[in-house]
């Protein structure tokens, strides 16, 4: 593969010590897994062969995408198959140079199906320590509230994962943005606020930015998912900037949901030039053709203007804005300052 960038920047990026904030455990299920979990398990598929599956992957935008990352979703039955996901991505992750994973999980895809909780949740933890003690990596747990779903559902879920709330470190707001804003959540952003839970929510994927000024204002989310409306609003991107809002953006997941065109018509190099805390994810890796590697590297081919600095600043801030205590920032910024001085 020919690239415009010189070689060892490419070399440096990827071997980089990095934090992957914004990666759904249910979209690293790649066909091959779903298949073979629905053999495990004896569950009907409406594809009849991987190919086919694979074949399914186009998508026109966010609700085409998350009706197959349900479906395929529905394979996903006992606590050793929640194991079994999550120990492949954290593999992947590890080859990818990923140090740090702040993971999100969404109980309610399960729940809904009549997994209890305990199952989900034991065979997602049980990984993340397998991971910590076999590579080193270090794991925490997000869980993701449905927002096409009630509050009242939301408050329901949060109940059934307290008797678990060593397990995970925050929550957040995923699934159809459109027609249903942050706000519709505030009472239970409240309530885990003040379990000391972190905040964080998906806004301005293909919401209005007016959802990431609720998603600050209401949720007081600490970092916002995807935001990249932000530039709908002069006025949001200075208050992001002056607030150091971290932004996890995910390029490839942009362009196969058709938030923009082509890479090139990405604003990702934009809000960093405009000095917000932006860096690159992968999202739903599976479903949008590749890792977090493969983000930076698909963004620096169509960027050839991203330098050094610039590619050092991403990958500063995907350490700086993670949930990770700041002794162990520091000794990760080192390795990672080291490698680019
Ligand atoms: N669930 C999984 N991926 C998502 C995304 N990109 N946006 C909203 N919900 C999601
Ligand atoms: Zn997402």
């Amino acid at each position: 593969m020919s690239s415009p960038h010189h070689p060892s920047l490419w070399q440096r990026v990827a071997q980089a010590p990095k934090a992957e904030l914004h990666v759904h455990i249910e979209g690293t299920l790649e066909p091959e897994m779903v298949f073979a979990l629905a053999q495990r398990n004896g569950v009907r598929l409406p594809h009849d062969s991987v190919e086919a599956l694979r074949a399914a992957y186009r998508f026109d935008d966010l609700q085409s995408f998350l009706d197959l990352y349900y479906a395929c979703a529905s394979v996903l039955l006992t606590e050793q198959d929640f194991h079994d996901m999550a120990m492949a991505y954290f593999e992947r992750a590890v080859a990818d140079h990923v140090v740090r994973a702040e993971v999100f999980f969404d109980p309610q895809t399960h729940t809904a199906r009549g997994v209890p909780m305990a199952t989900v949740i034991k065979g997602l933890q049980s990984a993340g320590q397998a991971a910590q003690a076999r590579w080193g990596l270090s794991v925490d747990w997000i869980l993701c509230f449905l927002r096409h779903l009630s509050e009242a559902d939301a408050f329901q879920t949060l109940a059934e994962a307290l008797p678990h709330r060593e397990a995970f470190i925050g929550v957040g707001l995923d699934s159809g943005e459109r027609g249903n804003p942050p706000s519709k959540f505030t009472q239970v952003f409240a309530r885990c606020r003040a379990l000391g839970l972190h905040i964080v929510a998906h806004a301005g994927e293909e919401g209005s930015s007016a959802y990431i000024d609720q998603a600050l204002d209401l949720l007081q989310a600490e970092r916002i998912d995807h935001g990249v409306r932000c530039t709908d609003d002069p006025d949001l991107v200075r208050r992001l900037a002056r607030q150091g809002t971290p932004l996890t953006v995910c390029p490839l997941s942009n362009t196969k949901l058709r938030v923009f065109d082509q890479m090139r018509d990405h604003n990702l190099p934009h809000l960093l030039s405009q000095g917000l805390c932006v860096m690159v994810n992968s999202d739903d890796p599976a479903y949008f053709g590749g890792y977090v590697n493969d983000n930076y590297r698909a963004l620096m081919d169509a960027f050839p203007d991203l330098d050094a600095a610039s590619m050092h600043q991403l990958l500063r801030n995907s350490l700086t804005a993670s949930f990770a205590p700041q002794s162990q920032q520091a000794e990760w910024l080192s390795a990672l300052d080291a490698a680019f001085a």
